[in-house]
């Protein structure tokens, strides 16, 4: 079955879906991005991407591609075309196709690209039931990190470092020494209370939407949360650690710059919390 994509308006087979080689997204990296994720054939909190999709796009005056309403419709064509049951829906939006110049083009709509990818299950169950590791390095990114670029290269070299190191994650530090997040996920630890502890939100992070559901699910369990930035020297004696993104929901981390945390295996509240999440996934 030949997977489908849509690109500014049509629907057509992946394989051959392209965009213009002046479109700003492939000349400037001038665009945002979504990642959603598809479970049993529905979007997982499409309120919640649609809202940051929306600051996202506000925060750097690119306009909508269609209206606002079209969107949960084409998302919900990709899903249906492409079949697909547990995965996830990529949407870019970019600044449009134009003659190369810095400056904003005029009159330019804006291009959008929307596909769908399948999980590869087992992989993500073995990661989940098994932990996983991460490895520290500096946050190299921009100062607008709120924002969801698809101008990634300081995430991908330090997603490429990581796996270079045999790490599935790469934890940015910034220079005060506290970790900001992951490169694609959100950092969390929980200390020796059992206080489960991220950085709040502020430019130096991107306001995940799991994070935000693991928030909900950690309030509505009893689990005590604090909001506030955490060093490098803190997580490797954290009694757990764990990553949160759409792709994966949460992910434990089991060791840190090679540093075991507790028996080594996933924690209790770890999965306490992802078992509260599970529970409390909005499916539309
Ligand atoms: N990444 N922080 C960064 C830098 C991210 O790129 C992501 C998501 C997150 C988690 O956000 P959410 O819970 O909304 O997925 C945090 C996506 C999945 C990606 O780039 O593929």
């Amino acid at each position: 079955m030949s997977r489908i994509a849509y690109v500014n308006g049509l629907y057509g087979r992946h394989a051959e879906a392209s965009v213009h080689v002046e479109d700003r997204g492939y000349q400037f990296a001038d665009g945002v991005y979504e990642v959603c994720g598809v479970r049993r054939g529905q979007l997982m909190d499409e309120a919640l991407h649609m809202a940051r999709l929306t600051r996202s796009l506000g925060e750097l005056r690119i306009d909508w591609p269609v209206a606002p309403s079209a969107m949960p419709h084409i998302l919900r064509e990709v899903i249906r075309r492409n079949h697909l049951r547990n995965g996830l829906v990529y949407l870019q939006i970019t600044r449009g196709v134009a003659p190369r110049d810095h400056a904003f083009p005029v009159n330019t709509p804006s291009s959008l690209v929307v596909t769908a990818k399948r999980f590869n299950m087992a992989k993500m169950e073995k990661s989940i039931t098994q932990g996983v590791s991460v490895v520290t390095m500096p946050d190299q990114r921009w100062a607008r990190r709120d924002i969801k670029s698809i101008s990634l290269l300081p995430n991908i070299l330090a997603k490429q470092a990581a796996r270079e190191a045999g790490a599935y994650e790469a934890w940015l530090v910034d220079p005060q020494g506290y970790v900001t997040e992951g490169s694609s996920t959100n950092a969390w630890i929980v200390d020796s209370h059992g206080r489960i502890i991220t950085r709040p939100l502020s430019n130096d992070i991107l306001s995940g939407v799991t994070r935000l559901e693991l928030l909900a699910a950690a309030k509505s369990e009893g689990l005590e949360v604090v909001e506030r930035p955490f060093t490098v020297a803190e997580a490797l004696k954290a009694r757990e650690a764990f990553i949160s993104a759409s792709t994966a929901t949460l992910i434990p981390v089991t060791r840190i710059d090679g540093v075991v945390l507790g028996n080594g295996e996933p924690g209790s509240i770890s999965r306490r919390l992802r078992d509260a999440y599970e529970k409390s996934i909005k499916l539309t």
